[in-house]
């Protein structure tokens, strides 16, 4: 690099995305941890849980579930066990991995399949979200065997992640800049290290 001051989003160029709603999303999509209580219409929720299925999965196998969580109560004793989980979200998505079917099919313990599959899943909601005007963000700091009884997941059904959602409060904690970060070509490299 010349070392000038510039970000990655400058040496992309914005004619990349003048124009182009889906690079618009996937750079304005950000964590949004303020939320107010209002529901999140079922409407909405269905389209975001909806979304996941367009997700890439390894081997196309469909080995997770998606736990839908509105009831109030259930969402605070959620929240009591998610030390990660900093809003008070009017929704949440619980993503399951059905490991008792991982192994049935095969699947090595080892395998990272079920695993990447929960992130094409949740960043593929975290975008749906963003489109719909909803806030989300994703946990995976809590308890699974706890968020398991409470869900009362069958055996061999594990909680991963939880996608958290709502309306966005009108007051944001202040943006954390991303001029600090790295920019994307100091991340790649090219042909090799
Ligand atoms: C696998 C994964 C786990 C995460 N777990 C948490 C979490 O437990 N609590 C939380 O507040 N944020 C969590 N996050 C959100 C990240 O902190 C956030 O994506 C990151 O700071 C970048 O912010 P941005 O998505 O707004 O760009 C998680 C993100 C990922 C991908």
């Amino acid at each position: 690099m010349n070392g000038e001051a510039t970000t990655g989003e400058q040496r992309t160029g914005s004619a990349a995305t003048d124009g182009n709603a889906v690079l618009r999303a996937i750079r304005a999509r950000r964590v949004v941890r303020a939320l107010t209580q209002a529901p999140v219409e079922p409407e909405h929720l269905h389209t975001v849980l909806n979304s996941a299925r367009y997700a890439p999965h390894a081997g196309n196998r469909r080995l997770h579930r998606y736990v839908a969580v509105t009831r109030p109560q259930l969402l605070r004793a959620i929240r009591m066990v998610s030390p990660g989980m900093l809003p008070h979200p009017a929704a949440a998505i619980v993503v399951c991995v059905d490991w008792a079917q991982v192994r049935a099919y095969g699947f090595p313990e080892s395998n990272p399949g079920p695993y990447i599959d929960v992130g094409t899943a949740t960043a593929t909601m975290l975008l749906t979200a963003h489109s719909l005007g909803l806030g989300a963000g994703p946990v995976t700091s809590f308890s699974r065997a706890a968020v398991a009884v409470l869900l009362e997941a069958p055996d061999g059904v594990r909680p991963e992640l939880i996608v958290c959602l709502g309306h966005p409060s009108p007051q944001q904690p202040p943006p954390v800049h991303r001029h600090h970060q790295p920019a994307w070509d100091d991340l790649v490299r090219w042909e090799h290290f």
